[in-house]
């Protein structure tokens, strides 16, 4: 895959419902941040299919450097 591209400064807030499957953009080129949208196809790299055992809100990385993805782990602060 190459160089995800830092769709944002900050991470989208975001109420995840349980038992919901979700795709997270990993390339950054979807325009639907931070989910996919397809745009990996022509950029390269996957989604990370991801759910939740409950419902829950959560901050999810839109600058794509996180070491937890799809989670924001503040990356975005220092990189
Ligand atoms: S559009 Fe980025 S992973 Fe699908």
């Amino acid at each position: 895959m190459s160089t995800p591209k830092r769709a944002g400064n900050q991470p989208v807030v975001i109420e995840l419902e349980k038992d919901t499957k979700y795709a997270w953009c990993s390339c950054g080129y979807s325009e639907k941040q931070p989910f996919c949208n397809g745009a990996h196809k022509n950029e390269g790299g996957v989604p990370m299919i991801f759910s939740v055992e409950k419902d829950k809100k959560a901050s999810l990385c839109t600058c794509k450097l996180t070491s937890n993805p799809p989670y924001c782990d503040g990356s975005h602060r220092t990189e």
